[in-house]
């Protein structure tokens, strides 16, 4: 089979650009620790008024220093809000909506969840940096969702 001396050129252009764009994607996941969902933990959005751990969010800090914190998203608005925890240790978010769908995204970080109604999402992260981060929700949730904003602070710790 004859292949023209340009299509060559095209076919190894686009074999090339292929390889390249999953090699992004592979080196950004592994480097910004992306990770797909995988915490698969379902719940009652109606009753979130009664359940033991979601009618009460908030941030419980153990003896160690490290962090559960359970947000319920709403429109508009995260409770609780503003979230504040220590730096420098693990921070375990366990996240739902009441309503409908939102976003959970602590902006200059990859702390970025969806909030879905039904179900749990849970990740840990470490923030190094002190200070007042925002976090905004990034799924389209209704007429105010661009007013769907939250303040996370990270507090140093004392040194010991
Ligand atoms: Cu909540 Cu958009």
């Amino acid at each position: 089979m004859n292949v023209e001396f340009y299509e060559k050129i095209w076919m190894w252009a686009a074999s090339v650009l292929l390889v390249l764009f999953v090699a992004i994607m592979l080196l950004t996941a592994a480097s910004e620790a992306v990770h797909p969902p995988s915490h698969l933990e379902t719940i009652n959005p109606k009753t979130l008024r009664t359940h033991p751990e979601f009618s009460k969010p908030g941030v419980t800090v153990r003896p160690d220093g490290s962090a559960v914190v359970t947000v319920v998203g709403e429109m508009y608005s995260f409770t609780p809000d503003p979230i504040e925890v220590p730096a420098n240790r693990p921070i375990t978010f366990r996240l739902t909506s009441a309503d409908v769908m939102h976003g959970f995204e602590v902006v200059g970080t990859n702390a970025n969840a969806m909030m879905i109604p039904g179900y749990v999402s849970q990740f840990t992260i470490m923030f190094k940096r002190p200070g007042e981060y925002v976090i905004g929700c990034n799924e389209y949730c209704g007429i105010m969702h661009h007013g769907m904003v939250g303040k996370l602070i990270v507090k140093q710790l004392g040194v010991r």
